[in-house]
């Protein structure tokens, strides 16, 4: 088979990493950098780190409005299929990439498919939904990583191409967690915040609360600030309480690094979540509501507004100790390539 794989921003990199080397024993893949993350720390460190080959082709779009950036990167795609004229063309989770790769193909009717199928907030104003509900429903096959997943594609008719594979970041975390060395930050009493989502981030106002509230909160806080965040804090000069240390992005070695060593995460990434309950961290998720809603019922996982006036005392009273099944499976990619040379053989 000649697959090809779209990725455009930090968490497809490593989404991609253990799916690249299993489909690389057997097939060619050519991989597709869309350019929407470009800052070393959100790119090129992934491919260094999760020891995925550079990409065949770079489009470097780069930021811009959803239409533009969207529109070039359906463009740049569609050459590439026609340039190589792929047997498959797949994509990960829910950013402008995924869009742009699952519309190009449907387009061409180059069969696709798409990982991380089926995860749905009903939350439409997030750009995310908008991305899953269109690829979901233009891509032949689905790779859903959990049973509620599967369920939501049912309930959209789309059963007939939905595969339950598991998690593909269940493989990315167990390479990295072989990775981890001692993290400069053992020893201390502190927890992990990341924070990128527009509607948390984009008002400087709710940043400026959160802050508050993490200072009440009092304990030490280590933040990566992505680079959407960075930007909002400096140009509107939010300051930013003694107790929380900005840093750059991490690496994803250096990144559980910290995770490891923290007591609880606070953050809005969906990617996250997962992890954090991978690694037995109590999660506090700053959103509305959730895809994962496995780790919340799970007890693991508690939702929580960054405008709650109760948020330090929220933060500080969670404290789960329930069991952790395994939820998002293990050797995924293989099981993932396995049902590809099943399908399209
Ligand atoms: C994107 C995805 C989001 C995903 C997130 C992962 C969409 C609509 N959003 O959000 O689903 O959860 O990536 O991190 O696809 N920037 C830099 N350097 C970079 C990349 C971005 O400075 O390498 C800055 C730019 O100012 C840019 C802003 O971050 O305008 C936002 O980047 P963009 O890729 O549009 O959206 P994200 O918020 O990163
Ligand atoms: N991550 C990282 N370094 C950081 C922050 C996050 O390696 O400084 C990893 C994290 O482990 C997770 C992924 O990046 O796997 C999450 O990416 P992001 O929050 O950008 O996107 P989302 O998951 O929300 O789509």
């Amino acid at each position: 088979m000649k697959i090809i794989s779209v990725v455009g921003a930090r968490p497809q990199f490593i989404k991609l990493g253990p799916l690249s080397r299993e489909i690389r024993k057997n097939h060619e893949e050519i991989i597709i950098h869309t350019g929407q993350h470009y800052d070393h720390e959100m790119s090129d460190l992934f491919f260094e780190q999760l020891e995925i080959p550079k990409p065949d082709v770079n489009l470097e779009i780069g930021s811009g409005y959803h239409g533009a950036q969207t529109g070039k990167m359906l463009e740049g795609i569609e050459n590439e299929i026609l340039k190589h004229k792929p047997d498959l063309v797949l994509s990960f989770g829910d950013t402008n990439s995924t869009l742009a790769a699952c519309l190009a193909a449907a387009k061409l009717e180059v069969p696709s498919l798409h990982i991380e199928a089926g995860l749905r907030s009903f939350n439409r104003s997030m750009p995310e939904e908008i991305n899953r509900v269109v690829a979901d429903h233009t891509a032949d096959l689905l790779f859903a990583p959990t049973e509620e997943a599967v369920k939501h594609l049912e309930c959209e008719g789309l059963a007939d191409k939905t595969v339950m594979t598991g998690d593909i970041m269940a493989d990315s975390v167990q390479f990295v967690q072989g990775l981890i060395g001692e993290n400069r930050y053992a020893g201390r009493k502190y927890s992990v915040l990341t924070m990128h989502r527009p509607y948390n981030v984009d008002d400087p106002e709710k940043l400026k609360k959160l802050f508050a509230g993490l200072e009440k909160l009092g304990q030490a806080i280590l933040f990566p600030v992505h680079p959407r965040t960075r930007k909002i804090v400096e140009s509107n000069q939010v300051s930013v309480p003694g107790n929380v240390e900005l840093i750059k992005p991490q690496g994803y070695i250096e990144f559980h690094g910290l995770i490891k060593y923290a007591e609880k995460v606070i953050t809005d990434s969906g990617g996250l979540q997962k992890e954090a309950y991978i690694a037995g961290k109590p999660c506090i998720t700053l959103r509305p509501e959730t895809e994962w809603v496995e780790t919340v019922e799970a007890g693991w996982n508690m939702l929580l507004d960054v405008e709650d006036p109760g948020l330090a005392e929220k933060i500080a009273g969670f404290n789960p100790s329930g069991k952790r099944l395994n939820l998002y499976g293990k050797d995924v990619a293989k099981r993932m390539v396995d049902v590809l040379e099943e399908m399209l053989s």
